[in-house]
């Protein structure tokens, strides 16, 4: 047979094929989420992600050691107060739960990099994102208690802040209030391209943060569009962001491969509870292999183009990096 082209020349040895690899991937790149819980001595199973659990500040230690021992070195914080109101007060706290984690992580793990997740959903007791007037969320009156929750965390030690509440300017009013409290420096993470979407559910079980009405289909994106996360993307650059992110991550991989192309700046995309929680249902029931879908997932989002990957599963991905088995 004459065959000119012959593709099987550079698959057939593992050397080769990481010679000629496409996607490179790196345990920098990775964040991993950390849900924080008032109280002491608490390190609580979360059902709905296995493997994952709520610990109060005097316990991150365990989490801790063991991402830096896989060689990760950025955590995202999601913080469950002691007490909810129709305000979500409890989220701009000086001691709050994040201020708390904060100043702990600061000062008995340095080497990790503090990011925090800023959204109000946790601490209403209605469970929406922002301020309600009447069933709606109002979106005006929501922007200033975002900017004070950012600054809280800036005053308390965060590197780097995450808007995820998809309120209308947003970015803008909280990079205002960071300048103007002498936090010019901090970086925003905008939740830029956040869909409304049905694999935020284990989540929202381990964060205690669904909506007791309604759902969050007026502030959150509608699936169908993907040019609309470019846009959000655009405009939040426009506003102050950083970096943009995609959300979720695997089902909005066109997205990830647009914003990318279209968007000048890093793009992260945060691979989201149902995702993580889809993966170990399976590999649990024996139908797939959890370490090979793991690797094969976090690979495709790089492809698609994203900087950074926010991930349930980052542990295990940085020892697949460092056994030379993806990267
Ligand atoms: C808060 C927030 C959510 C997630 C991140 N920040 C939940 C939501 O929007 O309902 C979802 C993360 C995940 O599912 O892993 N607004």
């Amino acid at each position: 047979m004459e065959l000119h082209h012959r593709p099987r020349r550079l698959r057939g040895t593992a050397g080769l094929r990481r010679m000629v690899r496409e996607t490179r991937l790196s345990p920098e790149a990775l964040i991993y989420p950390v849900f924080v819980k008032t109280g002491t001595n608490i390190q609580e199973p979360i059902r709905s992600m296995e493997g994952h659990y709520r610990y109060s500040v005097d316990r991150l230690g365990v989490i801790f050691d063991e991402l830096l021992s896989a060689g990760v070195t950025k955590v995202l914080f999601f913080g469950i107060p002691a007490g909810k109101d129709a305000e979500g007060s409890a989220a701009y706290q000086r001691e709050g739960i994040i201020p708390m984690a904060l100043r702990y992580t600061a000062q008995r793990y340095p080497e990790l990099f503090r990011i925090t997740d800023v959204c109000l959903c946790a601490y209403t007791n209605h469970g929406h994102c922002g301020i309600l007037a009447g069933d709606q969320v109002d979106n005006d009156a929501t922007l200033p208690y975002l900017a004070k929750i950012a600054r809280s965390h800036a005053q308390a030690g965060a590197q780097m802040v995450a808007p995820s509440d998809m309120m209308d300017g947003r970015v803008g009013a909280i990079r205002t209030a960071l300048d103007e409290g002498g936090y010019s420096g901090l970086p925003i993470m905008a939740y830029s391209a956040k869909y409304c979407s049905a694999f935020y559910g284990p989540f929202r079980e381990a964060a205690d943060s669904a909506p007791t009405s309604g759902d969050r289909k007026t502030y959150q994106m509608d699936y169908h569009n993907q040019q609309e996360g470019v846009r959000a993307a655009l405009r939040d650059i426009k506003e102050g962001a950083d970096i943009v992110m995609v959300k979720p991550a695997l089902p909005y991989l066109d997205v990830i491969q647009k914003v990318t192309e279209q968007v000048d700046a890093p793009v992260a995309a945060y691979s989201v509870s149902g995702e993580y929680a889809m993966i170990k249902a399976a590999a649990r029931e024996g139908f797939i292999n959890e370490e090979e879908a793991v690797l094969e997932s976090a690979v495709s989002v790089f492809r698609a183009g994203a900087s950074v990957l926010i991930s349930y599963f980052a542990p295990e991905i940085a020892q697949g990096i460092a056994q030379g088995r993806i990267g």
